[in-house]
């Protein structure tokens, strides 16, 4: 309802106008949810703020402005309460109209932007010569969430995944590659080099038992930075390899399609970039490094720090990298917004090269926001690791959940006396399963550590993806029942809201647009998570205190529509989530 809260504050606007003035026309009404929904929908509290100015009391200053005020199309009588709130309470008339007008309307009262901007979502970014580990789950989950919901809004999104593919950590690869492998440097066929994780292993093996081979890999690491064919020819086929392998991941997570374009693809532009930064003054040599120095940024003895672009021996680093990749973004990817979902550790990192960007002219107005997560731990709260100490791997993760899921969808179906096929039982939980482990990872406030646990984002109960998906599967359950097609519901059957069950969910459907454009914003997909199991339990508290099949006409189909309407901002809520709903579970 943010066109209903943006007609609100003009009417106060216009009271406080006609009460105290035209210099207070444009003071901000201070127009907030009600703190207690006992009081009515919003409050406005500008009377409290107003008091000194104005000398005089807050009460009496809300009572002016309700005499003045003409919201009677919207609201009831307003009132003042408490030390001087003007209470305002949305009339039933009033939102059975909102709701009929979302009813036939597909993005369900969510008007996409009116200043649609080039936005890039830098994700899932992973640095390819390595093994694809639960380390990889929350930028890909956060990032395709986030792309998604931006995207929603109506902005042109490009999802850009800045891989690590560059540099020292590909000498080993390349080295393996050459000995184990030499034909796949002669042939232009695709070969079959086994599965990236064996790979990777035998490569890590060669690596740990072998000095020359280890000086392999370093002499690799310099024929690649200085160009040499042959070497650059083994990279491609170790990143391809590495790609190949990363994707089936993420259409098993079914993220949306992603352009790559890597550290390597700005290699070429670093020598102009740091040469700019000279010429702007901001360079420094420091102990034989390029340096910029930077504001706000001190080492452990209060010393200013700099941030090294280029190091003593000429190589360039992950900051340089960014920086040409800031500079890229603005100047001929022509963006508005930048977003970087990456791991909270990097925070000084990206608040760095935002300053240099800055400094150097090359950020100006656009908008440079690093979205950090934290770490995803085990139930011991240590980070999450196998018995053997490494990195759980991603795909054990997922099968993890999925065969946990399918463990929980045979017994409820043995329980129930079910015959499913084998096809629906697999398909099932392969949905609950994947949605299981976004869900878990989405519902936390970004920001912090959460702990993996199967059983808690499994359970059929509580803020979990079962749970939502199960909510959405009860109304479709309703539409089977009574053998009625929600979307042929009648346009022009009446919304009728009686019971207050009824009107606080009607309300709640309401807030969709607002709570999107928050999350557009400040990029928490918690909150839709929250909003979603909220109108899940609104629904719940409907359902059960309102007959709908057995209600007469015309409440009926005004209940009918809600259910439609509640089913329809779940599916949508989840979907831009990255979660599928399922018909039946
Ligand atoms: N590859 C980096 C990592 O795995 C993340 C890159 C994030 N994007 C960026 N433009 N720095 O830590």
């Amino acid at each position: 309802m943010k066109d209903t809260q943006e007609q609100l504050k003009l009417k106060l606007q216009e009271a406080l106008d006609a009460a105290f003035g035209s210099d207070y026309s444009k003071v901000d009404p201070i127009l907030v949810a009600a703190s207690n929904p006992k009081f009515g929908d919003y409050q406005a509290n500008v009377a409290l703020a107003l008091a000194k100015q104005l000398g005089q009391q807050p009460r009496a200053i809300a009572q002016q402005i309700v005499d003045k005020l003409d919201v009677s199309d919207i609201c009831k009588p307003s009132e003042v309460a408490g030390p001087g709130f003007i209470n305002l309470k949305l009339k039933t008339e009033y939102l059975e109209a909102q709701l009929k007008a979302i009813q036939g309307d597909p993005r369900l009262g969510v008007a996409p932007t009116n200043n649609p901007k080039r936005v890039i979502v830098d994700y899932p970014s992973p640095n390819i010569a390595k093994e694809m580990h639960v380390g990889h789950l929350r930028p890909a989950v956060i990032g395709d969430c986030l792309s998604r919901i931006v995207e929603f809004v109506g902005h042109k999104v490009e999802r850009i995944s800045h891989v690590g593919d560059w540099g020292t950590p590909f000498g080993m690869l390349i080295a393996y590659l050459e000995e184990a492998y030499p034909e796949a440097l002669t042939t232009t066929e695709t070969l079959n080099l086994g599965d990236l994780s064996s790979f990777y292993r035998q490569a890590k093996a060669r690596f740990d038992a072998d000095a020359n081979f280890q000086q392999a890999a370093r002499q690799a690491v310099v024929k690649l930075q200085a160009g040499d064919q042959k070497t650059l020819l083994a990279w491609k086929i170790v990143c391809q390899l590495s790609s190949r392998a990363y994707q089936v991941i993420y259409d098993l997570l079914e993220i949306a399609p992603f352009v790559e374009r890597g550290e390597s693809f700005y290699n070429a532009l670093l020598p102009e970039v740091v040469e700019e930064l000279d010429k702007k003054g901001l360079l420094v040599e420091n102990q034989g490094a390029k340096c910029v120095f930077l504001e706000g940024f001190t080492n452990r003895e209060g010393e200013p720090l700099p941030l090294i672009v280029q190091k003593s021996d000429g190589g360039y680093n992950y900051a340089a990298t960014d920086l040409a990749t800031i500079r890229y973004r603005v100047q001929v990817d022509k963006v508005q917004r930048v977003i970087y979902p990456v791991g909270i550790e990097q925070t000084n990192h990206f608040a760095q090269i935002f300053q240099v960007g800055r400094k150097a002219g090359w950020i100006d107005d656009v908008e440079f926001v690093h979205a950090p997560f934290g770490l995803v731990l085990g139930e011991n709260g240590q980070k999450l690791k196998t018995r053997s100490g490494e990195a759980v791997r991603l795909r054990d993760l997922l099968d993890g959940a999925i065969a946990h899921a399918r463990a929980d969808i045979e017994n409820r179906i043995k329980e129930e006396a079910r015959e499913e096929t084998e096809e629906f039982v697999s398909n099932l939980a392969q949905v609950i399963g994947v949605s299981a482990v976004k869900y878990a990872d989405l519902s936390q406030n970004r920001t912090s550590n959460y702990i993996f646990s199967y059983d808690k984002m499994l359970a059929l109960k509580g803020n979990t993806a079962p749970y939502m998906v199960y909510a959405y599967v009860r109304t479709q359950g309703i539409s089977r029942e009574g053998n009625i097609d929600f979307e042929k519901l009648g346009a022009d059957a009446p919304i009728v809201l009686r019971q207050e069950t009824e009107l606080t969910l009607a309300k709640h459907l309401l807030q969709l647009d607002e709570i999107i454009s928050e999350v557009e914003k400040d990029l928490l997909p918690n909150r839709l998570c929250e909003y979603l199991y909220q109108l899940s339990d609104k629904f719940n508290k409907f359902y059960e205190n309102c007959p709908v099949l057995k209600a007469e006409e015309p409440v009926r189909t005004s209940r009918l529509i809600l259910c439609d309407l509640t089913a329809r901002t779940l599916k949508l809520g989840l979907s831009l989530l990255g979660i599928r709903v399922v018909e039946r579970m």
